[in-house]
């Protein structure tokens, strides 16, 4: 049976099932991740079985407090702790050298390991228990089958894995919505290497630097293979400004769609679709990306449970605050339909 819990007695157990090497789902400010002790080879083998992910992709290992990274990293470069002393606890995961306490597992065989410090309260109540408990931090992905669209809440967590998981910490609605921003500091330059609602002018002026953007060297991030984050409905992403007529033509052919579009795209199609009878769902985006960001995987997941035949999407504004959900969607509609 699958259980669903919050408050003081779940983290109690979430604490003890880690502890036995079991694998316990909890929210963070960004999405749902898919915890197992980082100091346990066999948990952690565990989170691959459940998701279905290859096992050359490394693990985000998220810790209590900045005083916990040296467990992890014995080299924190200055750069890093301006980083950790901006947006710590925060949506920022930093990759640094590892330490001999991570394994094979946790890095994907890398001599790197991605750091993170969560913000929800019921992650940091989770990961201070554990680390009270002996544990100094939880690999964590987010709580998908690979390839998938990232959790935002705990039915979502449900939907994902069911049984392959044996308690989900229930923390609401994710805040930010979509995965962490990645910074690479273990070289001269920071490497941004997977965008995030940090973006890169915050990170650029805590730095004291400009970021480098990841490149074809940069380490392995599945998040960052083309087709990610999919639906299982096709996906359409189309300028805003085409988004009705093109609309208008996949009805005419029979098409059943889903839309989400501007405010304004959404009501002149319905207006003008008035009187035909495939099904035409629409749904409005929201205008600020912060907003956007926090409705984006909730509303793929609702528009794909309809089971229409495409969903059409409107690409979002330029614009730096943009970036990270731009990539969100390309890589969904790169994957999507499968
Ligand atoms: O917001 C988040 O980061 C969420 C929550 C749960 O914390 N976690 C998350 O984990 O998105 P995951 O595994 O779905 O994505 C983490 C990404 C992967 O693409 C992985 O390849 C990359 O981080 N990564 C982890 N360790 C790395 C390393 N040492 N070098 C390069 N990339 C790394
Ligand atoms: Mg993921």
């Amino acid at each position: 049976m699958i259980e669903i819990q919050s408050g003081p007695e779940a983290i109690r157990r979430a604490v003890s099932l880690l502890r036995a090497g079991e694998l316990v789902a909890f929210p963070t400010e960004t999405v749902y991740g898919l915890g197992a002790d980082a100091g346990n080879p066999g948990a952690v083998a565990g989170i691959f079985a459940a998701k279905g992910r290859p096992q050359d992709h490394p693990l985000i290992v998220h810790v209590a407090d900045p005083g916990a990274v040296g467990v992890w990293t014995a080299d924190v470069p200055p750069l890093a702790e301006r980083l950790m002393a901006e947006f710590w606890p925060g949506p920022l995961t930093l990759i640094l050298r590892r330490s001999a306490r991570v394994g094979d597992g946790v890095s994907g065989g890398q001599d790197t390991v991605g750091l993170r410090c969560p913000a929800h309260p019921l992650a940091r109540a989770l990961l201070a228990a554990a680390r009270d408990a002996g544990i100094a931090g939880l690999a964590a992905p987010s709580a998908n089958r690979f390839g998938r669209i990232s959790p935002t809440s705990a039915a979502d967590v449900a939907a994902e894995l069911g049984t392959r998981v044996a308690l989900i910490l229930d923390g609401g609605r994710c805040e930010v919505g979509i995965e962490s921003t990645i910074v690479d500091v273990t070289g001269d330059v920071p490497r941004l290497l997977r965008p995030g609602m940090i973006d890169a002018d915050r990170l650029a002026a805590a730095a004291g630097r400009a970021l480098a953007a990841g490149g074809a060297d940069a380490p392995r991030v599945s998040g960052s293979l083309p087709a990610h984050y999919a639906p299982s409905t096709a996906l359409d992403l189309v300028p805003d400004a085409e988004l009705v007529d093109r609309a208008m033509t996949r009805l005419g052919r029979g098409e059943s769609l889903a839309v989400f579009a501007s405010a304004a795209s959404v009501a002149i199609l319905m207006s003008r679709k008035e009187g035909m009878e495939e099904p035409c769902y629409g749904v409005a985006a929201p205008a600020s990306a912060a907003e956007y960001a926090h409705e984006l995987y909730a509303t793929l997941r609702q528009l794909d449970a309809l089971r229409v035949s495409r969903l059409i999407i409107a690409e979002p504004p330029d614009g730096p605050e943009w970036t990270a959900v731009r990539d969100r969607l390309a890589r969904a509609a790169h994957g999507a339909g499968h």
